[in-house]
């Protein structure tokens, strides 16, 4: 790893499909950072451990993350790809940050407080210290840059502060970090029932997700919700149009884009056949992702020497930093 480039960290919890979303949301934007930043990008599954205690899945979805990460174009060798389990110093920097962590402002966040809703039969300390864990994935490899989407945070913000409160009270180890997007405004990727964005969770028959077979994209945006059309030219879009003509612009051709419009604003758009024409570019830009997560997700061992890579890489650097810590703190007493 380069010395001079900024450290960027991200991480996703493999804990369901990943979709069009994502894609444009965070997938899109790591690929990017590749070449210009010093990466780490790695498998959460201690996250999921929160909310999924059962782990007959566990390895099958590990992989399944990492096969879409390599899918989207992500480089083993250019960014270290691992899987956080795998990093052993992060429960040792978990632990320490976990002294200087407390439990009113941790009670406080908001997804803690939805989870313990979703699950009130299963509010475990982990759950509770979900941002320690996530602030130890980030300040493990003192990354200044964490692509995340806005649902994050404030998790990004309890991270700052813990990065301060340790080197207030130990010496300066930590640099804070700030979520990072290359667009200025979140990428929007609007989901198929004109009801919110696409998501696994709140709104799965109106997502497309990475892994869905021709036939189910085609049935999706088939059941897309339209209306007759326009009644008088230059008529304003009902938001569920509007979302068709923002997932064209993702996936279609610009002139697509721009004849549709037209046909809008001249009142002479057929909806049908615009999801027709929205289906087939669709269809063209998930088939051969779908097909590399498939290829890869085959080849296990192609897999396993991946996340060994990843996590020889990532040690290094979680060395260097527990080094500092342990010093800082006052644990190293054989010098
Ligand atoms: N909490 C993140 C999410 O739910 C996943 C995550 C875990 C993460 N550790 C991270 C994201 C570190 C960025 C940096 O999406």
């Amino acid at each position: 790893m380069e010395k001079n480039k900024k450290v960027v960290l991200s991480g996703i919890r493999p804990t369901g499909d990943l979709h069009l979303g994502n894609y444009f949301g965070a997938l899109a934007n790591y690929i990017k950072m590749q070449d210009e930043y010093n990466c780490y990008f790695m498998v959460a599954d201690l996250h999921s451990l929160t909310t999924h205690p059962d782990t007959a899945e566990l390895k099958k979805n590990v992989f399944g993350v990492l096969a879409i990460y390599l899918a989207c174009g992500l480089d083993p060798q250019k960014v270290s790809l691992y899987c956080q389990s795998q990093l052993r110093q992060t429960g040792e920097l978990y632990l320490y940050l976990n002294m200087m962590s407390y439990k009113g402002e941790l009670e406080k966040t908001v997804t803690f407080k939805e989870k313990a809703r979703q699950h009130p039969d299963n509010i475990n300390a982990g759950l509770l210290t979900y941002p320690v864990l996530m602030a130890t994935d980030i300040l493990i490899h003192r990354a200044l840059y964490v692509p995340v989407g806005k649902d994050q945070e404030q998790h990004l913000e309890m991270t700052r502060t813990f990065a301060n409160r340790f080197n207030h009270r130990y010496g300066e180890v930590f640099p804070a970090p700030y979520a990072f997007n290359f667009n200025k405004e979140l990428i929007k990727v609007p989901g198929l029932n004109g009801e919110g964005k696409m998501s696994k969770s709140t709104n799965e028959s109106a997502t497309i997700f990475l892994t869905d077979e021709d036939e189910a994209i085609r049935k999706k945006i088939k059941k897309a919700k339209t209306d007759s059309g326009p009644t008088e030219p230059n008529s304003i879009k009902p938001d569920y149009i509007e979302n068709l003509f923002q997932l064209m612009n993702l996936v279609s051709a610009p002139n697509a884009v721009i004849a549709y419009n037209e046909k809008f604003n001249n009142a002479a758009i057929r909806y049908g056949e615009m999801k027709e024409q929205l289906a087939e570019d669709m269809v063209q830009f998930v088939a051969p992702i779908r097909q590399k997560i498939k290829d890869i997700a085959n080849d296990e061992s192609y897999l396993i020497r991946v996340i060994k890579d990843g996590a020889e890489k990532a040690s290094e650097s979680a060395e260097k930093t527990l080094g500092e810590v342990r010093r800082a703190i006052g644990v190293n007493y054989t010098g």
